[in-house]
């Protein structure tokens, strides 16, 4: 693959409805993903569970890219092919979660992401190792009187610096500004979060010279909060979630991959085909999801070799599906196939 600016990086990790599986969980959090499934989180399981999902037959056309943990970045795979050329042989780039994750702010319960210190440094021996994007997660909650502007411009600029640094790397920046679904608000609660983050994150990104063109988007969806009595179908989750997105993203923007945050699997993929179904779009309007890809590989695995292909089929399964998603091309009757 020869990928030789930002906008062509960006642009191919989105090329025909591809998407993104993130793959970066911490240690910790994969901890918590192995407890649900009763397997114990050593370096060898980490590396053999996100083995099997990157030779997965339906990473090839489905996954445009892979976002990876610093410890991932580095292991060889059982027979000592290094992980990153078994990606790169399925068609999908490389890429690195840079953020040191979440201090609070003050003493309250908000969170600034934290991580600029030694960073370049970092992104100079990532782009070496052969990385072509990053990820960057900023948090923003939604309670009693927040999220604060104090919050959401703490978090922005900080997407906006590292968003710069990466590009002089030579690598696409993934910015994440992630409204959190937990809670029992509104959907338009979160709208209005949304539509304050992104509107704070283009103003610090254009402020900082940040080339648009050579940048992805990692957005929430729109939707109500996950324990409201009153849940957005899916129809108003998408026209919500295009119309906050119409509003306060430039058309220069190459793609919009979403996370999950939590969704099932089936709610994050047809949301995300009836977006792409509603047309008028300026991007491309893909996924970037880690638990809606990866649930149903997990749990057929169970940590056991015997499991492989049946959890290989279901992470395969599930990049199909949102692939087709990715083009307004999904049906709920796929899913029983
Ligand atoms: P989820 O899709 O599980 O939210 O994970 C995506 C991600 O990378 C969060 O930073």
């Amino acid at each position: 693959m020869s990928l030789n600016t930002l906008e062509e990086i960006a642009a191919y990790i989105v090329s025909e409805g591809k998407g993104i599986l993130a793959a970066d969980e911490s240690n910790p959090t994969c901890g918590k993903r192995f407890d649900s499934i009763g397997v114990e989180s050593t370096e060898n399981n980490r590396r053999d569970y996100r083995e099997m999902l990157f030779r997965s037959k339906g990473m090839k056309g489905n996954i445009g890219g892979v976002i990876l943990f610093d410890e991932t970045i580095r292991q060889n795979a059982k027979d000592g092919t290094p992980l990153i050329n078994i990606i790169e042989d399925q068609g999908a780039l490389p890429g690195i979660k840079v953020d040191k994750g979440l201090q609070p702010i003050g003493d309250s319960e908000e969170t600034v992401t934290v991580g600029l210190e030694g960073l370049d440094e970092r992104l100079k021996e990532y782009a070496a190792m052969g990385a072509k994007f990053t990820k960057w997660r900023a948090v923003i909650k939604i309670g009693d009187g927040i999220p604060s502007q104090e919050c959401i411009d703490a978090n922005m600029k900080a997407l906006a610096d590292y968003a710069k640094l990466v590009q002089d790397n030579g690598m696409v920046p993934m910015v994440e500004p992630e409204v959190l679904m937990d809670g029992g608000h509104s959907i338009d609660d979160c709208y209005e979060a949304t539509e304050r983050s992104l509107q704070s994150l283009f103003t610090h990104l254009i402020a900082n010279e940040v080339n648009i063109k050579g940048t992805i988007l990692k957005p929430n969806m729109v939707t109500s909060g996950s324990t409201a009595e009153k849940q957005a179908g899916v129809q108003e989750v998408a026209e919500k979630t295009v119309d906050c997105l119409l509003k306060n993203v430039p058309a220069s923007l190459p793609g919009i991959t979403f996370l999950s945050g939590g969704q099932s699997d089936i709610h994050a993929t047809a949301h995300l085909d009836a977006m792409n179904k509603l047309g008028g779009l300026l991007w491309k309007v893909s996924f970037s999801y880690g638990r809606a890809l990866q649930a149903a590989a997990l749990k057929a695995w169970k940590g056991k070799p015997e499991n492989m292909f049946i959890s290989q089929d279901a992470l395969s399964h599930r990049a199909l599906m949102n692939k087709l998603a990715s083009q307004g091309e999904w049906d709920s009757s796929l899913e029983d196939q």
